[in-house]
């Protein structure tokens, strides 16, 4: 009898073993980064399913739509709405219990064309256009009412040009600056507990940072329904440095906003906008060199957000894997990039551990 049930304690010890074991060997990066914030990630239709959407369980509790929730995708006509995708997007995030952030809401690019012109051709008027505006976002903000916390409410309204504040888009030529705080107002209405937030990239770089802060200093003075800045985090090995990191999370959170690393990848290569073809022998080549830096990198990012912790309340990445990502084609179409954490069999990075590698 004796004998028995100490063979009986002994299969409970090692069956509890082995669970527990096995249970280490599905942590993803969510449960690490459980006492910091949520981990997200960008999706389209092809994450949703097999291999990738597996990982995606595994490793995140957030997601973005990489495209779908865009005006373009969403909107394509002024009495048209497309759903299927986005709502898929949503269902599926709530079926897994996944945070959704929604992205975007106002950009000047992924704009359908007859948002800005009458039926002759020509620009609309202000009030026409705020008016297209103000039906888009109460229409799209009120479907997924309750279902998204946070949106993207204005996308990349800053110029790049040093001298440029505000950027030249159609909507500010037909609308001046006002069409800023108008989005956060109609976004407000539609859905009185999402966060809004203001996203843009290259935020970190002090000449941008300083006129990101200008903006939003502006309208929280004049009481504009925001909680937060976006940074999108499209970034490289070689940027941004440690100082201009911190000094853009303290500047930013100085105002009293919450703080979302909102399209988090990291090029092998430096940083360009313009698209250009590929260079004759342009290397394509993730070598030992530019791995070590990438990992040295995403480790030195990472500690800097956990340090951050109360002032970061969402870090997502853009894209699952190096299988698939927006790099490959932009800004040089075929050349391959390498910027995320899972390689193209979905396994993971060296980078991965040294993100992981604080507990
Ligand atoms: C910007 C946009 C994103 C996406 C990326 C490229 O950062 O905010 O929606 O289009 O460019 O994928």
């Amino acid at each position: 009898m004796k004998a028995s049930l100490g063979i009986f304690f002994l299969g409970i010890l090692i069956s509890c073993t082995a669970w527990c074991q096995s249970t280490e060997g599905i942590l993803g990066l969510k449960d690490y980064y459980k006492d910091y914030f949520p981990i997200g990630v960008a999706v389209n239709n092809r994450t949703l399913s097999g291999d990738e959407s597996r990982l995606l369980l595994r490793e995140f509790n957030s997601i973005t739509p990489e495209n779908a929730m865009k005006m373009d995708a969403l909107h394509p006509r002024e009495d048209v709405y497309f759903w299927r995708d986005a709502d898929s997007m949503v269902n599926f995030a709530q079926n897994h219990h996944l945070k959704i952030r929604g992205h975007n809401l106002c950009w000047h690019e992924q704009v359908p064309d007859w948002m800005f012109k009458d039926e002759t051709g020509n620009l609309v008027t202000k009030e026409v256009l705020l008016k297209r505006l103000k039906d888009h976002i109460t229409t799209v903000v009120s479907r997924y009412q309750g279902k998204i916390y946070a949106w993207d409410v204005l996308n990349e309204v800053i110029g790049d040009a040093d001298d440029e504040f505000i950027r030249n888009s159609l909507w500010y030529q037909i609308c001046g600056e006002e069409y800023i705080a108008k989005a956060f107002e109609y976004a407000h209405a539609a859905d009185p507990q999402a966060l809004l937030f203001y996203n843009d990239y290259n935020s970190e770089r002090p000449v941008k940072r300083d006129k990101i802060y200008r903006l939003l200093k502006k309208l929280i003075a004049k009481h504009v329904p925001i909680h937060g800045i976006g940074l999108q985090a499209h970034w490289s090995v070689f940027e941004p440095s440690e100082k201009e990191l911190r000094e853009a999370i303290e500047l930013y959170s100085s105002l009293g906003l919450q703080i979302h690393f909102t399209e988090l990848d990291m090029s092998i290569y430096p940083w360009e906008k313009n698209k250009r073809p590929k260079k004759v022998g342009e290397s394509e080549v993730l070598t030992p060199d530019l791995e070590q830096k990438q990992i040295d990198q995403y480790g030195k990012i990472f500690s800097i957000f956990r340090e951050y912790k109360k002032n970061i309340t969402s870090v997502t990445f853009w894209n699952v894997s190096d299988r698939y990502t927006w790099l490959d084609y932009y800004p040089v179409p075929g050349r391959k990039n390498y910027p995320l954490l899972f390689d193209q069999q979905l396994q993971r990075k060296k980078a991965y551990q040294a993100v992981i590698n604080f507990r």
